[in-house]
């Protein structure tokens, strides 16, 4: 089976400067979810036919498996599929789909596929369409019948009588041909309509006259076929599959507190007895381990989280990894490079980027942990501040297991604290700080008897 994307369209109603397959439905472009059903239905050569912005969408999605072909000007979607047809071999089965039409699945492509005839011989092979029963069919081609249910032609609705609008069953636009045939049908096909375009559509009546069978498949739902045109389309096609998302997660045993408030971006994997409070953000490839729970408002993008971690409300998580039983947040933020061991806590205000925290370190409030390397049982006091920046170079910061840093101090990297050292509250360090031992920095403090404040001047 050979396929055809048709991505060409305008997309002037998203009223945007990024074309309208790029436009990200679950964080990917519209023309990846596409994409995506067909390598998973196993499809040869894939043909994306693109138009307007059309080098930004190759620039963004090309890959091995693709050939692209210009459609310039656009005159229609029979135009639009004759673009492809120098890249298609005859003898193939082509499938033809919208780049805007992303929620497609891959069980009824594989039954509109088989339907077709797909992998017969090519004198069996059929015309099938995918079609719909709409309560308001409005803007869409309709399936025309004879008296015996046969199909007969699609008339688009600018062309269509009064009596033909009346019919609800709609053309979705996707379909499956013979490649030789669509060659020979599209050759023969004009632009004498209401809209002076090439329709695809016509190919219908072509066929039915060439006696070749005709036949339908209904979508396993609606949603499967519903294109976006608009960002309220765009928006509500997000919600269809964010629901579906949070379905498939209640039903593997995970507790949604409101499966409407669950935004997943990416993947999502969790083990047993997870539990994910309201309006969180999964992006990229998050995987939670058994137990694990995500307080309100978080936003975890590219995450691996050990069994039992409790993550509290309004923390920002990126490119992360934690052992067990770990305790985040609330608002806590880490950063890429963020790797901690079992049972490390991570408070409010705390930053970490680029660092290892070994297994029962913790910093419960304020500080910043850039480019170190933290041992085991390590306790950072509030307002502690890795210097690791000196305008120029980054450098790094050792603080060995059993080290306990006092409030407020300041790191200065590369610098490197000792095994069980101490380190007391608002100290500078600017040179290493030997194992077992206090270091402090810390000018000496003064009372002035009798002090008296400035007073305003008149
Ligand atoms: C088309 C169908 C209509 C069907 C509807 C389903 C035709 C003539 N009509 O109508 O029967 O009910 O889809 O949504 O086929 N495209 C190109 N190049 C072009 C024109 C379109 O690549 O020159 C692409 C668009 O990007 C889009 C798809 O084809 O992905 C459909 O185009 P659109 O203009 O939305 O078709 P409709 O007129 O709505
Ligand atoms: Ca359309």
């Amino acid at each position: 089976m050979e396929v055809v994307i048709l991505a060409a369209g305008m997309g002037k109603r998203m009223r945007s400067a990024l074309p309208k397959v790029l436009q990200p439905l679950a964080g990917r472009p519209l023309l990846a979810h596409v994409l995506a059903s067909v390598r998973a239905l196993g499809a040869g050569r894939i043909c994306v036919v693109y138009g307007h912005g059309g080098e930004t969408v190759r620039a963004r999605l090309d890959a091995p498996d693709l050939v692209w072909a210009e459609q310039s000007p656009q005159l229609g979607t029979g135009h639009a599929v004759q673009q492809a047809l120098p890249q298609l071999s005859d003898g193939e089965q082509a499938l033809v789909l919208y780049g805007d039409v992303p929620l497609i699945g891959v069980p009824t492509l594989t039954r509109l596929s088989a339907a077709a005839g797909c992998g017969l011989q090519s004198q069996l092979a059929k015309l099938a369409l995918l079609t719909v029963e709409l309560d308001d069919p409005t803007g869409y081609g309709r399936i025309l019948r004879d008296a015996s249910g046969r199909v007969t032609r699609i008339v688009e609705e600018k062309d269509a009588t009064p009596a033909e609008r009346r019919v609800r069953e709609v053309n979705t636009g996707i379909l499956s041909a013979p490649v030789a045939r669509l060659r020979d049908w599209l050759g023969r096909i004009g632009n004498h309509n209401a809209q002076g375009e090439y329709y695809l559509t016509d190919i219908i009546a072509l066929a039915v006259a060439d006696g070749v069978e005709i036949v339908t498949v209904s979508p396993a739902t609606v949603a499967e076929t519903l294109g976006v045109n608009s960002k309220a389309q765009l928006a509500s096609l997000e919600r269809v599959y964010q629901a579906r998302i949070a379905d498939q997660l209640l039903d593997k045993g995970v507790t949604l507190i409101d499966p409407a408030r669950l935004d997943v971006r990416g993947e999502l994997v969790c083990g047993r007895d997870v539990e994910i409070d309201v309006n969180c953000v999964f992006e990229g490839r998050v995987e939670l381990g058994d137990g694990v729970s995500i307080g309100a408002n978080c936003v975890l993008r590219d995450v691996h989280l050990g069994a039992g971690t409790r993550v509290a409300p309004f923390s920002h998580l990126d490119s992360t990894r934690t052992g067990e039983a770990c305790a985040i947040g609330p608002y806590a933020r880490t950063r890429p490079g963020t790797v901690l061991g079992n049972g490390v806590h991570v408070g409010n205000f705390v930053e970490i980027k680029n660092s290892k925290v070994a297994d029962q370190s913790k910093a419960n409030h304020l500080a910043y942990v850039g480019d170190a390397d933290v041992g085991e049982r390590v306790n950072i006091g509030a307002g502690t501040i890795t210097c690791n920046y000196d305008g120029v170079n980054k450098f790094r910061t050792v603080i060995e297991d059993d080290a306990f840093i006092g409030s407020d101090t300041q790191l200065v990297a590369p610098v490197r604290v000792g095994r069980g050292a101490t380190l007391g509250a608002g100290t500078t360090l600017t040179r290493d700080a030997p194992p077992d031992a206090l270091t402090v920095s810390r000018s000496p403090l003064q009372s002035i008897a009798r002090w008296r404040r400035p007073v305003k001047q008149a």
